[in-house]
């Protein structure tokens, strides 16, 4: 039998004060029920809201709350209370503890815990609607994101204020489930030799990304096209102009709005979108999300097949391969080339295969059979595949997943 990936695991979980404080409770046992041993702490707030001794009870572990305890810091330091952990859960992660995080502030237990560790942390967000919209909210998250933070989003519905929306800190279940995806995948952290934000790499850098389907006309009036959404491609264009990067999208025809400060180039069919692509170079990074059709027709009608009692014949032919011409430029290639494998069998071979054939630096491989609900999905599980090997990267909402390989591929630019 497997073995419950929570059994004898570390959680170190760090209490916010929020109202949603309360779900901490079942989450400590849940965990607990599995074998998880369950650290606490509270910061102030949390104790207006729980207090330490239910958590020190149901946990069955010593609550920690203050920076300078002479005891705690016999006893424990707060360097080794974060390092003892497998990993660090904020939960409910209020719009202070997102802004403490992200501006790499240390002024109490808990955000002198986050800046201390070296293991994965999962932020469960709580807050009003209001303040989880607000953009300095939204731009912490993306801050938290580029720096290898996970998230679980927060649900809709009715706050405790009364007020309607976004902001609802996620169930206990979906938290755990959350947590045993990063501790399936996440590596503890090792201090990069020379490191440099992705804000400082990416600046003023120029990337190139191609998103969306293409659709090949047979007549004026019919193609053929696949289910890509974009979804993917435009939220890295997102990722990529909020880190300072000048983005040229170039997208096949999609329901997507282009996001701020991107320079959109809509295209239709393959050939369009090769044409866009060499017309937009040189980029420093380029980025081929688009799910670009294998086939066009050969000759597509002037005007509107009509039944004639027979199926007309169509004659396909290949389009070019653009991310291979592009990965095999002699002059001028982009500094890094990634590619996308869509697979819906034999991932792991198929992609790694496909990685080889292109001639890209990495390949982003999702896995689209049609039980994954990937296509016009909210959510995604991608596979990195490089010189290094294979990554597994835990199911993430696309735009989490845009800003970590974002940052994941301004780490690789000299
Ligand atoms: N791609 C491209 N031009 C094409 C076909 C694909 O640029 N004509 C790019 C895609 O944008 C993606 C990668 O190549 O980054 C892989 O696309 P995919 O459709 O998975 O691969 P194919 O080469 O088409 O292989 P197959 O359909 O046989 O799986």
């Amino acid at each position: 039998m497997q073995q419950d990936i929570l059994q004898n695991k570390r959680i170190l979980l760090i209490i916010g004060g929020g109202i949603a404080a309360y779900k901490c409770m079942q989450m400590i046992r849940d965990l607990s029920r599995r074998g998880a041993t369950v650290r606490c702490v509270l910061t102030r707030a949390a104790k207006e809201f729980v207090t330490p001794l239910t958590v020190a009870g149901l946990s069955g572990e010593k609550v920690y709350d203050q920076l300078f305890s002479l005891t705690d810091e016999a006893e424990m330091g707060h360097i080794k209370l974060s390092r003892d952990a497998d990993m660090l859960v904020v939960a409910p992660a209020t719009a202070n503890i997102m802004a403490k995080m992200a501006h790499g502030l240390a002024d109490d237990l808990a955000s002198t815990l986050l800046l201390a560790t070296d293991k994965p942390v999962l932020i469960a967000p709580s807050m009003n609607v209001r303040m989880w919209l607000h953009n300095a909210t939204q731009r912490n998250l993306h801050q938290l994101l580029s720096d290898g933070i996970y998230y679980v989003d927060p649900n809709e519905g009715t706050m405790a204020c009364g007020e309607y929306g976004p902001g609802r800190m996620a169930e206990p279940f979906q938290i755990i489930e959350k947590i045993e995806q990063v501790l399936a995948v996440a590596k503890p952290k090792t201090l990069p030799e020379t490191f440099r934000p992705m804000q400082t790499k990416l600046e003023g850098r120029h990337v190139l990304i191609t998103a969306g389907p293409t659709h090949e006309p047979i007549d004026p009036v019919r193609y053929i096209a696949n289910r890509s959404s974009g979804r993917q491609g435009y939220a890295l264009a997102e990722a990529a102009v909020k880190a300072g990067a000048s983005v040229t999208l170039v997208s096949g025809p999609v329901d997507l709005a282009a996001p701020a400060n991107v320079k959109l180039v809509k295209v239709k069919t393959a050939l369009d979108m090769q044409k866009a692509v060499n017309a937009a170079l040189p980029a420093d990074i380029a980025i081929f999300a688009a799910a670009v059709a294998d086939w066009r027709v050969a000759k597509s009608a002037g005007q509107k097949l009509k039944k004639t009692g027979e199926a007309p014949n169509l004659t396909l032919i290949e389009n070019p391969d653009i991310l291979k011409s592009i990965s095999h430029m002699q002059d001028g290639r982009p500094e890094l080339v990634v590619g996308f494998a869509a697979e819906t069998e034999n991932l792991n071979e198929n992609a790694a295969a496909k990685y080889k054939r292109k001639g890209c630096d990495i390949m982003v491989a999702n896995d689209v059979g049609l039980d994954k609900n990937v296509f016009g999905c909210e959510e995604n599980t991608v596979h990195i595949i490089d010189k290094n090997g294979f990554e597994n990267w835990p199911k993430s909402t696309k735009s989490e997943i845009a800003v970590k390989l974002m940052a994941l591929f301004a780490e690789r630019l000299k």
